[in-house]
């Protein structure tokens, strides 16, 4: 996600920013851009692209002075462009900020600003944070920006400078990390420790809901409510490599661990207090909604899962029928359409070419496009006619995970936000299922604690040569992206097979051993797949089944049984999926493999 840095002290600003900022790059970003106070006034500098872009700017131009703040963005709200990169300024240019994560009433504050007079240069929701503080300005920074981040709502991370007070820069963080670097007669702030190390090893941690008030010489933290907060000091041993991925080892652990967060970010400002999925980014009506009478998702790898997953629920709950194809064959299919066939695209990275292919040609014949992705500007994000923007942050392991369970979770919403509109199921089963992923970042939590045991599991498993999955309906889907995920990164074959279809084929490959990882989360087909079990327990296969805690017949049939926290079977495809990105994932690690960069693979395949 965004990187966040702050200096104080006696250096140049900018280059401590810069160099502050580089070491954040890996999380990903869109622009940057810089703040230093030269003496008398604040000079911003901030450019789409990379780092590099900003640099060529400020050669022969910098900004000279020893007091500033950086950022790297990615972007959420409002396209990536120079004008939505941070900093932002108020309308005097007296305060400047910058910010990691979301505001969720941005829109309410930014009117009433809009109504007080004050000027707006971007689409973010960040800027509303420096009109704010310009609003309530009262000769103590301090106190504004604890009164100021009082009126805000949602998880970010702020640093705040001002000429009215040029010697102190005011930090907030509300569920979005920072932390603050202790130096000698210097002090540093970040988003992440990586950008730090090359000034100190010390730091201030702060937690939940703490601010705060750094000047050149001291560090002072306060509460939220303005009471004094004594902070430990924490002496970074790590090496700047495993800064990066925050003590795991590998990008695609911590983004397995990221999961609770990403989804919760997905589901901020989408889901009501009475359980109503709003999306406001779509804003359709009845009419919008009534008029769609076929479907088509489009979309590569992963995300085609995704897509498979959104079908049974959009079908289900909307009754629209839905087919979903990968785009690659879809693009040169001549797709046949109906007059309101709606498409959506889905897309983790928002630029794979054989996706955006298919959705220009829906395009071409005039067929309204939804995308779902996880990068707001990208080419799939700029050319669709409504985007819903998961929230997971950059994704860098090649293999996706919480780049998936958050589309799952974009899919649940808008079949919930169509159902809805369109009066096509009981009101009180789509709160169901909403009340159901409002708790999914607790049940991904929960299920999270089955990494030992799927550790334990893989190592005996990680030198079969292949392995089979097996589900019906929504364990279907999860079989088939649980053995993707194995075949990515192990490089173990591995097959899925919809449980009732195994005796007209795969049925042949089980011998003695062969493991099979059998589903088993779907109640109302949950004997026809305990069938299927003792189908290839009868060929002796090894059998490692997956369903909810409390089930007392599992553990007879199978070898071995993997509990999962009980949840709407609707929602199972999310739960699931993190045991089995963690099967592959340890299966990977037995095997030696390079986990982040498997063999032959790319993150985004802007190729056909
Ligand atoms: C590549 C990646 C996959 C990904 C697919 C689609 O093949 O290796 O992990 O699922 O592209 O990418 P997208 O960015 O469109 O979701």
């Amino acid at each position: 996600m965004c990187g966040i840095v702050g200096y104080i002290g006696a250096r140049e600003a900018q280059s401590v920013l810069l160099q502050g900022l580089e070491k954040l790059e890996y999380r990903g970003y869109d622009s940057a851009g810089i703040a230093v106070y030269d003496g008398s006034v604040i000079r911003v500098k901030k450019r789409l692209g990379r780092l590099s872009n900003l640099e060529e700017q400020l050669n022969g131009h910098g900004l000279p002075g020893s007091v500033g703040i950086g950022h790297t963005r990615w972007a959420t709200h409002g396209r990536p462009s120079d004008e939505n990169a941070h900093p932002h300024e108020d309308c005097s240019g007296h305060f400047v900020v910058v910010h990691n994560g979301i505001i969720e009433n941005y829109r309410m504050l930014r009117e009433q600003l809009r109504r007080e007079g004050h000027r707006f240069r971007s689409e973010t929701d960040s800027e509303v944070v420096a009109h704010l503080i310009e609003s309530l300005y009262d000769g103590d920074l301090l106190g504004t920006v604890l009164k100021a981040a009082n009126r805000l709502r949602g998880a970010y991370a702020l640093v705040v400078m001002s000429v009215r007070e040029p010697d102190r820069l005011v930090a907030v963080r509300k569920h979005s990390p920072l932390v603050v670097g202790l130096g000698e007669g210097e002090n540093f702030i970040a988003s992440d420790i990586p950008a730090l190390l090359s000034y100190t090893r010390r730091v201030y941690v702060l937690d939940e809901g703490e601010v705060a008030d750094v000047t050149a010489s001291r560090v002072a933290c306060y509460r939220l409510d303005g009471t004094g907060v004594d902070k430990q000091v924490l002496e970074v041993t790590w090496d700047m490599a495993a800064a990066e991925k925050a003590g795991y080892e590998h990008f695609m652990l911590k983004e397995i661990y990221e999961q609770p967060k990403a989804i919760a970010d997905t589901l901020t400002g989408r889901l009501a207090e009475d359980n109503r999925a709003v999306l406001p980014e779509l804003g359709w009506d009845e009419d919008t909604a009534r008029q769609i009478d076929r479907i088509h998702i489009i979309a590569c790898g992963t995300a085609y899962h995704a897509g498979m997953v959104g079908r049974q629920i959009l079908e289900r709950l909307t009754r629209i029928p839905v087919e979903v194809e990968v785009a690659s064959e879809y693009r040169y299919r001549e797709p046949v359409y109906t007059e309101n066939t709606l498409v959506i695209a889905v897309s983790q990275s928002g630029e794979t070419a054989d996706t955006l292919a298919a959705l220009r040609e829906a395009k071409s014949r005039g067929r309204r496009v939804l995308a779902i992705t996880n990068v707001v500007g990208s080419s799939v994000a700029r050319e669709a006619d409504d985007v819903v923007i998961t929230q997971a942050g950059p994704e860098i392991a090649v293999a996706s995970t919480k780049a998936y369970t958050t589309q799952l979770v974009a899919f649940y919403l808008f079949a919930c936000y169509l159902a809805r509109l369109r009066g096509s199921a009981d009101p009180e089963a789509i709160r169901g299922i909403l009340e159901a992923v409002r708790g999914l970042p607790e049940a991904v939590s929960k299920v999270l604690d089955t990494a030992p045991a799927m550790k334990q599991f893989a190592r005996r498993f990680a030198w079969k040569e292949s392995a089979f999955f097996i589900g019906r309906g929504l364990d279907y889907v999860a079989a088939l992206e649980g053995a993707l995920k194995l075949k990515e990164i192990s490089y173990i074959h591995a097959e899925a097979y919809a449980a009732g279809e195994l005796k007209h084929g795969t049925l042949a490959l089980i011998a003695e051993g062969v493991p099979v990882i059998a589903l088993a989360t779907q109640d109302h087909l949950y004997e026809k797949t305990v069938s299927n079990i003792k189908e290839v327990k009868a060929r002796d296969a090894y059998v490692l089944a997956l369903t909810w805690a409390g089930d007392g017949e599992m553990a007879t049939v199978a070898d071995e049984v993997l509990y999962l926290p009980r949840t709407n079977p609707w929602v199972a495809p999310v739960v699931v999926a993190v045991p089995l990105q963690l099967l592959a994932y340890y299966a990977a690690v037995e095997r030696g493999n390079d986990v982040d960069k498997p063999r032959n693979l790319a993150k985004s395949v802007t190729v056909e």
